[in-house]
């Protein structure tokens, strides 16, 4: 009889422990670098909203913004390590794992965001999306930000004015080459300790979008921002291809459909937004937007020029010219 009751009792506290572990919700953490009111965090909240709906009692999803769980430093190993499910770095950020996504980075590539969208959504673009699977990471779609300005504490227009400047940039080579082709001095930091940078004279300047600028506040501590849209940040959401693949196939497929919609929803946002803030930014009136004409665009594109030739070993002349394909 004991060891009947005691059998009973090991049975009733298994399927206990079963069914409780069927029930519980998989938490999925997403964490990024910027604000909720830019094109990304509007992203990840979106996707939040679909996957709950989607999956209702089987995920949680928990955003976290403003580099609050993770920053630039640790975000890709957190991933790696299973200490968060989905990032969407700049694609600037991958260059160590691989190199062909440089191509993203070269100045004066794509004129604008339409661009950028026809190459992403192209064959080639889309492969770009498995290139880090032996890496452990699995691409599941490209965000959109926007075009680049460039922003110093000094006057702004040609390239001879940021000589000997200091530049904040992120974690790429191509940018670091991109700032020596004009003379300037590019440091590689962490988009969290930007804003301090500025204000404390760490770094004379950087580049960024206007949702970025506005949000970071680095309007206020600049002089000046010059209309050079010269790149693009765009992100790829990221996931850790052994979780993603070890999830049961409904999980799976209903994340990535509320992937699909978050996709969308930030990419019909992030040029309006853009827009919004550069009108605030104007409207802030502390920085100085100095558009250019197209004289000094043409000097500043034939300045940094030489940098698609230095990269073009490491990313190939074809991809190169695919990329370069998507402009009208
Ligand atoms: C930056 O570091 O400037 C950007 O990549 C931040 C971001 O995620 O937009």
């Amino acid at each position: 009889m004991k060891l009947f009751n005691a059998m009973l009792a090991g049975a009733v506290a298994l399927s206990f422990s079963v069914g409780a572990f069927a029930q519980a919700p998989i938490t999925i953490k997403f964490s990024h670098v910027v604000a909720e009111a830019t094109p990304k965090g509007q992203g990840a909240l979106k996707f939040k909203e679909v996957a709950e709906k989607l999956l209702p009692g089987k995920v949680e999803v928990q955003v976290f913004p403003s580099s609050q769980l993770f920053g630039d430093a640790k975000e890709m190993e957190a991933l790696l390590l299973g200490d968060v499910q989905f990032i969407a770095p700049s694609l600037s950020k991958f260059d160590r794992y691989t190199k062909k996504i440089q191509v993203f980075d070269l100045p004066f590539l794509f004129d604008d965001i339409d661009a950028v969208d026809r190459f992403q959504q192209s064959k080639d673009g889309k492969a770009l999306l498995d290139a880090m699977q032996n890496r452990g990471l699995q691409g599941l779609g490209y965000w959109h930000n926007g075009m680049k300005q460039l922003s110093t504490n000094r006057e702004l227009a040609r390239p001879e004015d940021v000589k000997g400047l200091k530049f904040r940039i992120q974690a790429s080579d191509v940018l670091e080459a991109q700032f020596r082709a004009v003379g300037a001095n590019p440091q590689k930091m962490a988009f969290a300790e930007v804003y301090q940078a500025l204000q404390t004279g760490v770094v004379d300047g950087q580049e960024n979008t206007w949702s970025n600028i506005y949000s970071q506040k680095f309007h206020e501590v600049q002089k000046t921002i010059a209309t050079t849209n010269h790149g693009v940040i765009d992100y790829m959401v990221v996931t850790n291809a052994k979780w993603w693949n070890g999830l049961p196939a409904d999980i799976r497929a209903g994340l990535q459909k509320a992937m699909d919609e978050a996709t969308a929803h930030a990419n019909k946002l992030a040029s309006d937004l853009n827009e919004r803030d550069r009108k605030r930014i104007e409207e802030a009136g502390k920085a100085k937007i100095q558009v250019l004409t197209k004289d000094d665009v043409a000097a500043w594109r034939k300045a940094m020029e030489p940098v698609w030739k230095k990269f073009e070993g490491d990313i190939g002349a074809d991809l190169i010219k695919a990329a370069a394909a998507a402009n009208k």
